[in-house]
Formats: structure tokens, sequence, C-alpha cells
């Protein structure tokens, strides 16, 4: 039995020397592996670890790009902005360099001596002509009246003036519109004789005249009993106070004026700007100073 035993513990001895090796040799082989895996992973890490980091440097970089070209943008924007800022400026001044082209042009063409105070003032020789006279249309004439003209620019306004009187119900009428150096001569020659020295105080001298311009005009109506006569209490005259400055017309020779007698008949185009605003401040044209009245002239003939 022991023989037996020691043999199966010789055998045994033998089996578990194998055993004993092949368990050294198993445990050493997953040693091996299991420190070439945890290698690999070690290895892994780090280089994982390297990439994470270059990945992280990559990122910023990126942000810092993206950073950089948000300011570039904010700063051509702002630069941009500068810009437009300039060019409208730009755009500003040269509409008001146009804008002023277009009223030299204007003023180029308009008369200057349009709104000049002649009423013994300034001086009109007797070469002067207003640049375009027009007649005035019969059915805007007194019957009496002989084929009177007036300056064509200015006659719309004459046109549209009796219109809107006809649709408030007056009746006004143009007497006498415009007359020469020569006409105005003949006729204070014909006052001077009938008059003596009392014809100053209601006809101008030749070259005084507003009516040489071809913008002063008389009116009258079929309601007075003379021509003229009587006019101030009628109600187109009431009219022509109240109105007359919607078309550009104002009184020249008020009552109590510096020049001659009350004239409610006689009735100068001074362009709808300035007689809005002489209405307007309860002022009349030769109350005015020159410098202040020429500024108008530009917008004379605008609506
Ligand atoms: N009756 C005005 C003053 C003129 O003769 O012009
Ligand atoms: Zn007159």
């Amino acid at each position: 039995m022991k023989a037996i035993f020691n043999k199966f513990l010789n055998l045994n001895n033998l089996g578990f020397l194998i055993i004993g090796i092949a368990v050294f040799g198993l445990i050493s082989y997953i040693n091996y592996r299991f420190y070439g895996v945890e290698k690999m992973i070690a290895q892994s890490e780090a280089q994982m670890a390297v990439s994470n980091n270059q990945n992280q440097k990559k990122i910023k970089e990126i942000y810092d790009l993206i950073n950089n070209t948000q300011s570039t943008q904010s700063s051509i924007a702002s630069v941009l902005e500068q810009e437009k800022q300039k060019n409208s400026i730009l755009n500003d001044q040269f509409s008001e360099i146009t804008n002023t082209v277009g009223a030299l042009e204007k003023l180029s063409t308009t008369d200057p001596e349009l709104l000049k105070k002649y009423s013994k003032v300034y001086f009109l020789n007797e070469h002067y002509i207003p640049v375009s006279l027009a007649e005035v249309p019969a059915e805007y004439r007194d019957e009496q009246s002989v084929n009177y003209q007036f300056l064509t620019d200015a006659l719309p306004f004459l046109q549209e003036l009796i219109d809107a009187g006809n649709s408030d119900g007056v009746s006004i009428k143009a007497f006498s519109a415009y007359r020469s150096f020569a006409t105005q001569s003949t006729l204070k020659d014909a006052y001077k004789v009938a008059y003596g020295s009392g014809a100053n105080t209601f006809s101008a001298d030749q070259g005084y005249s507003e009516h040489q311009l071809g913008t002063a005009l008389d009116f009258t109506t079929s309601k007075t009993s003379g021509i003229l006569v009587g006019f101030s209490h009628t109600p187109e005259y009431k009219w022509l106070v109240d109105n007359g400055y919607k078309y550009g017309f104002v009184i020249s020779y008020p009552d109590g004026n510096a020049y001659y007698k009350f004239e409610p008949w006689h009735w100068r185009f001074v362009g709808v700007a300035l007689a809005t605003r002489l209405h307007e401040e309860n002022k009349y044209f030769y109350d005015e100073d020159q410098r202040t009245i020429d500024n108008y002239l530009v917008n004379i003939f605008d609506k």
C-alpha cells in the first residue's frame, strides 16, 4: 500500500511538478500578456494624452482664430460704419453743393430787378423792359382796359388769383399792368398838366414806377363808381387783403405809406413765400430791408 502510495506520490510529485511548471508558465504568460496589455494601455493613454493635449492646443488655436476673425470682422464693420458715415456726410455736402448750384443757376436766370423797391428809391432806365411779357387774357381784364401785358412767369399767379376770387364770389379784374418807361412818362406828363405838383402824390416819375417791371398792376371791379375810386370799400378789396398773398401779391401803397397816397388797387407780385411772410408778420413790402427781400428772389416763381 505504501509502495503504491509512494508510487502515486512519486507520480504525483512529477505531476505536481509538471502542473506547477505549467501553472507557473501560464501565470508568467498571463502576466506577460497582462503586462503587455497594460503597457499598451499605458502607451495608448500616453498617446491619447498627447493627442488630447494636441487637440486641446488645436481647439485653442481654432478659438483664437475665431476670436481674431471676430475681432477683425468687428474692426472691419466699424471701419465700414465710419466709411458709411463719411459717405453720408459727402452725400449731404454733395446735395448741398448741387442745391447751391441749382439755386445759382435759377438766380442767374431770374431778373434781379424783380424785388427792388422802385418807388422813389431805385431807378429803371428807359431801356429796361421785362424779360418776357404775355398778354393778360380778355376774361381777366376790365372791359374798358386796353391790351395789358404782364410778366409771363407771373401771369399764371394773376390768373389763379382772379379765378380763386371768382370762386369765392368776388369779381376782380386787371385794369392796368405793364407800362413802359415811355408810357409812364406820357402818363405822368398828363397828370402834371392836370394836377401840377400834386401829381407826385399818386403818380411815379418814369423809371420809378413798379408798373415798368411787368409785375405790378391795378385791380378794379364793376362795383366801383369810377375805375379805381372807391375800390377800398368793395368786397373785392377785402378779399385781396385776406387772400392776395396766397398767389404772391402784396399791396404796395397801404394807407399811411411813406411814398404815395393810399392806393388800394395797386398790387405787386413778389412771390408766394415773401408775400406769405409779410402777411403773417403784418408787414409791408417797403417796410422790409432790401437785403432780406433779395433772399426771396431765387424762389419768386415757386408755388
Ligand atoms: N401809381 C403808382 C405810384 C405809379 O405810378 O407807379
Ligand atoms: Zn398802379
